[in-house]
């Protein structure tokens, strides 16, 4: 996908600041930390149109980025985060689910998992709740530049046992080495031309 326009448009809390000009929509979602920001960054080519941070919990809001006038992105909260106060994270809880439950335009959700570690209780929450409504969803293994491309395989398996994924590809990133980009980009692609 040749990117030709990225633009930030809006951070979103409530549905009637979401984007109303309906076109289609991609999801980023996973745990804080996994690199949901920074994969926005890499397929925009961007250095920081998506604000990212070490520190987890930088996204607070849904930041949705309009793409070649033709999608939007949706950069959504960071799930799992255990240091944050009940009451934060119910906030962030409530923000995503009225989100994934009342779009229309969502078409496609990115599950992104860290390719270093089995996937916890709440990416298979959040897979299967996905599956249940019937979304398209592509899973990301990011951070690939941590581990040897040996590796992989082993991880994959762990990934796909813990989702209970049956037979979808599972795509591995890396937003530092800025590799995977085009086959994901691919993937994406392929949802919206179907
Ligand atoms: P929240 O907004 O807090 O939910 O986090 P996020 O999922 O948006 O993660 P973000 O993109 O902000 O990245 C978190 C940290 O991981 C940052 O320090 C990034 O530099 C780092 N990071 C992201 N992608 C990669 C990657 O591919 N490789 C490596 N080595 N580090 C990465
Ligand atoms: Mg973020």
């Amino acid at each position: 996908m040749k990117v030709k326009s990225a633009e930030f448009i809006i951070s979103a809390v409530n549905t009637d600041q979401y984007p109303a000009e309906g076109l289609p929509e991609v999801a980023f979602v996973g745990r804080s930390n996994v690199g949901k920001s920074s994969i926005i960054n890499s397929l925009l080519n961007r250095r920081n149109i998506a604000r990212t941070s070490q520190n987890p919990g930088k996204t607070r809001t849904i930041n949705f980025f309009k793409v070649n006038d033709e999608f939007h992105f949706a950069d959504l909260p960071g799930y799992g985060y255990a240091k944050v106060s009940k009451t934060e994270q119910a906030k962030w809880g409530g923000i995503m689910e009225r989100y994934l439950s009342d779009r229309e335009e969502l078409k496609c959700i990115l599950i992104l998992v860290d390719i270093r570690h089995e996937p916890k209780e709440d990416d298979k929450r959040m897979y299967e709740w996905a599956r249940h409504f019937g979304y398209e969803c592509l899973i990301v293994a990011t951070k690939s530049d941590k581990i040897t491309r040996g590796k992989y395989q082993k991880q994959f398996s762990l990934i796909r046992k813990k989702l209970g994924l049956s037979g979808e590809k599972i795509i591995p990133i890396s937003s530092l080495k800025k590799t995977g980009i085009d086959e994901l980009w691919n993937e994406i692609a392929d949802v919206f031309i179907k």
